[in-house]
């Protein structure tokens, strides 16, 4: 099989990699190369009958990118996720100049929506805005596609909130009533990613797009879980100092602070446009709910 185009993919083994390989895979004029630092993971997750040719997997990771560089010549388009540290624009830069360098046209890369926050306002707007900046920076650089996703509904699972609800019928939250959550699915962040890796390169040159799916309030986010899990789940308000305190038994004080800052600093409206650039409409949280319904359970 010929292939029109080779992408390679750092990042694409977690939550938003998942949907945007299943979607790039579904393109027969793709190749894909996916970066990982553990090779077995792909086929756990996409699965051993792989068509052939059409997928290549190299072991690597973010401080070693001799796998990377040796086999990054060849590829047109590059998908770039970092999993966040205050080493993050550095590693991103590396990864960059070594892909423009062998000839590499568009970088995709995964911001986030704290990067549209005023000047270093929190420890991730920092990372993220110098992050973007650094990339923007290379010199002979080609194109730069940023996404700023904004929360995860995935962060459900990875926080203390699925346990409650579970075992409690309840999450805690230090937001009001009427104070919005900005919610967007990693499966349209990954399937955006894939439409404009697929999309010719000068129709996105250096864009920036936000992703706020579907905000909801804490009420309206009980509402959902209940109709969904067929069981009353409620909303407890906590204090700033209660959240505080929960999180800095587990993280360092910077990024505690910061997770208790992005709770409520984040209550931006629906990001217009987003269903043009998905080619249908965001996935709403109640939708997200009900497709991971067990995990609930
Ligand atoms: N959570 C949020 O609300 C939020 C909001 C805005 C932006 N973001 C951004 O979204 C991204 C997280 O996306 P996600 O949820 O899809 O991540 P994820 O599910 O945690 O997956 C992380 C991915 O990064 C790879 N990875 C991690 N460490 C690596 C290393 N040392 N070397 C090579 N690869 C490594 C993993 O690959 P292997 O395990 O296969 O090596 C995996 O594919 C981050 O950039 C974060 O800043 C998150």
């Amino acid at each position: 099989m010929v292939y029109e185009e080779r992408v390679y993919l750092i990042g694409a083994t977690g939550n938003i990699g998942k949907p945007l390989v299943h979607k790039l895979l579904t393109n027969p004029k793709i190749a894909l190369t996916l970066y990982t630092r553990t090779p077995s993971k792909v086929q756990e997750i996409f699965g051993s009958d792989l068509p052939q040719g059409k997928v290549t997997v190299i072991e690597g990771d973010y401080e070693n990118q001799k796998p990377f560089q040796e086999s990054i010549t060849g590829h047109t388009r590059l998908f770039l996720l970092l999993t966040p540290s205050n080493e993050s624009p550095r590693i991103a830069r590396e990864f960059a100049e070594a892909a423009y360098s062998a000839g590499v046209q568009q970088i995709v890369v995964i911001s986030g929506i704290v990067a549209s926050l005023p000047w270093r306002l929190t420890m991730y707007t920092e990372i993220t805005q110098k992050l973007e900046q650094d990339l923007l920076n290379i010199p002979k650089r080609k194109a730069i596609v940023s996404l700023r996703p904004a929360y995860f509904m995935t962060n459900i699972f990875a926080g203390a909130d699925i346990t409650s609800i579970k075992t409690a019928n309840m999450f805690a939250d230090i937001r009001t009533e009427d104070q919005t959550r900005p919610w967007i699915s990693p499966k349209d962040i990954g399937e955006l990613s894939a439409n404009i890796l697929q999309d010719p390169i000068k129709k996105h040159g250096d864009a920036v797009y936000e992703m706020i799916g579907d905000p909801k309030t804490p009420v309206e986010e009980a509402k959902s879980l209940s109709r969904v899990l067929g069981r009353e789940i409620v909303y407890k308000k906590i204090s700033e100092e209660q959240f505080y305190e929960n999180m800095a038994k587990y993280m360092p004080h910077r990024v505690a602070f910061m997770f208790m800052q992005m709770a409520t600093l984040l209550t931006q409206k629906r990001t217009p446009g987003l269903s043009v650039l998905l080619g249908r409409a965001p996935q709403t949280l109640e939708e997200w709910v009900e497709e991971n319904k067990a995990a609930f359970l």
